[in-house]
């Protein structure tokens, strides 16, 4: 084996049981920020990786070196300055908790490498480590700490198109249909153009090395079996650019539980009558069987109506104005929630949550709807699995939901339009891993994303970062150079931090394994023309029309 250095620590910088440091001779031209070496340490191997490096002379002052050569950068002297390449490199692996005294830094074996990065019970790779000597390598995860029950929340963060985070999770969701042990499935919404609605089709724009990355991870790069979903607009056609989509459409029974979110009040005073006056007319309502809008609006209505009340009379208990204020709002939902929500029981389309099956994916397409119908669908359709994966009534028994934008939807700030989103999802990275609900996040900006839920992360995977973001707190475990590359990296770069790995290790990562909307769009391919969409039962809600005061 090459020597390429020799660790030793000095009165300023000494080795720790944490990292050492190295010198490497003037010939040595391949190590680099990320390497991974090994050191024969008297108490045995210890491997390390390199996160810092640095190059100095003996002197304090620039102007010695300027005088040296006469002011002139190119004038060759008679003797060179004595300068000395220094790297740093934090223990991945080693046999006791004792700093290294010295020994001969060299590269790993292949073998060596494997066993570092392919440890006891990881098996699902998540990207592939490319040393500087040249050897590849895939690195693996705990499937335990990707779908529980030790850890599942995955989070992927990066700049927007450059960071590559849907690419990302497409290839890591690839990786674990492929090597998993579980019967697993993926929830993913899509929310952005038509980024997620062909993804049942195999990549067209895959290079030799994505083939070659993929087969090092022992996958197949294909589309994935995949159904898609998409509300129905008011003239009950599908609001997807897709056009063979699967539709839905909810009425009361199906949204009972949500609508406290989705009334609006001014202040926490008139917010507590309207839930109070609302919690009210659910237990009148379920007494009286009635199960949909229409039949509740119509109690409401006679109820309002009985005599010409005062604003401050009661009715059934609430104020009847709060009482009208609830009317309106319930009366307002079909049209605010253009399609989504039916006055009629028999318009109402379910989701088929319990066909999910093994290796499937379901794309629920949001991308046409308003931020208010696209948080209720995110809180129900989240909720709907939560219960039936916690009853185990499911085909499947790992489910790996998808949230991009995590932290538009899940904000450090307190954001009041999100509160009961925000809840869930911290409810779903908290308890997730036990029941066998994985949250895959991705989001721009790592650093805005709430605490309790960053708190429950296992793995990370970073792309290419903007400096300002590497500025924030979360960073600060990273070195300056590490930082570095990190706002330089390619779109095939990330950096990957497990739960059991000692240090982040770079990673590459092919092109997504199925076709991006984005992708399509840009290489010209038309969109596949739509289909007749599904017609529900029943006339269009707005021909009915709910009943007015
Ligand atoms: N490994 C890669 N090498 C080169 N291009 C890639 C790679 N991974 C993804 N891309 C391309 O980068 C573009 C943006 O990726 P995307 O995943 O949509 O980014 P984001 O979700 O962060 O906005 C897509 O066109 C995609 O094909
Ligand atoms: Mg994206």
């Amino acid at each position: 084996m090459r020597a390429i250095g020799h660790a030793v620590g000095t009165k300023e910088r000494p080795n720790t049981s944490e990292e050492f440091y190295f010198w490497i001779p003037r010939e040595e031209r391949t190590l680099a920020v990320g390497s991974i070496v090994k050191v024969l340490g008297e108490n045995g191997p210890v491997y390390g990786l390199v996160d810092e490096m640095m190059s100095y002379t003996d002197t304090d002052d620039f102007l010695y070196h300027q005088l040296s050569r006469g002011g002139r950068p190119d004038l060759a002297t008679p003797s060179r300055e004595q300068s000395v390449m220094v790297c740093r490199a934090r223990i991945l692996k080693q046999e006791t908790d004792r700093p290294l005294r010295t020994g001969v830094v060299m590269y790993p074996t292949q073998r060596e490498l494997e066993d570092l990065l392919n440890q006891e019970g990881c098996d699902i790779p998540f990207g592939v480590f490319v040393n500087t000597d040249g050897s590849v390598t895939p690195v693996k995860v705990d499937e335990s700490y990707v779908l529980g029950p030790e850890g599942a929340h995955v989070n992927i963060s990066g700049m927007s198109g450059l960071g590559t985070k849907t690419s990302t999770f497409l290839f890591l969701l690839s990786s674990v249909f492929a090597h998993s042990r579980s019967k697993v499935a993926c929830v993913m919404f899509n929310i952005k153009s038509d980024d997620l609605l062909y993804i049942d089709a195999p990549s067209d724009c895959l290079a030799r090395e994505d083939h070659e990355l993929y087969s090092i991870c022992g996958i197949q790069p294909r589309g994935f079996r995949a159904r898609f979903f998409a509300p129905m607009n008011i003239l009950s056609e599908a609001r997807s650019l897709r056009g063979d989509v699967e539709t839905f459409r909810w009425g009361y029974e199906e949204i009972k539980d949500y609508i406290p979110h989705l009334l609006k009040s001014g202040d926490q005073d008139q917010r507590e009558k309207l839930d109070t006056a609302f919690y009210d007319l659910k237990k009148m309502a379920s007494e009286r069987g009635l199960r949909s809008f229409s039949d509740i609006l119509e109690f409401m209505r006679n109820e309002l109506l009985l005599e010409d009340r005062h604003p401050t009379d009661l009715v059934r208990g609430s104020y009847k104005a709060t009482w009208l204020k609830l009317y309106n709002q319930l009366r307002g939902f079909e049209s605010k929630y253009g399609g989504l929500i039916t006055g009629y029981e028999d318009e109402v389309v379910e989701l088929p949550y319990e066909s999910l099956g093994d290796r499937e994916v379901w794309v629920i397409d949001l991308q046409q709807l308003d931020f208010y119908p696209r948080k209720l669908v995110f809180e129900k359709v989240i909720s709907e699995f939560e219960a039936r994966l916690e009853e185990r009534s499911l085909k499947v028994d790992r489910i790996i939901l998808f949230m991009d934008e995590l932290n538009k939807y899940a904000p450090s700030q307190h954001s009041p339009d999100v509160v009961s989103l925000k809840a869930k999802l911290i409810d779903v990275s908290a308890r997730g891993r036990s029941i066998g609900f994985s949250l895959f996040g991705a989001e721009q900006f790592k650093s805005k994303v709430e605490q309790n839920i960053m708190g429950n992360v296992s793995t990370d995977v970073y792309g290419k970062t903007k400096e300002s973001e590497l500025l924030e707190a979360v960073y600060r475990k990273f070195s300056d150079e590490i930082k570095g590359r990190m706002r330089r990296f390619g779109k095939d770069e990330k950096l990957l931090d497990h739960e059991l790995f000692e240090a982040p290790i770079f990673v590459k990562l092919p092109r997504p394994p199925c076709r991006l909307g984005s992708d399509m769009l840009r290489s010209g391919t038309r969109l596949p023309s739509g289909r007749t969409p599904r017609l529900s039962g029943g006339r269009a809600p707005s021909e009915r029309g709910l009943p007015r005061l």
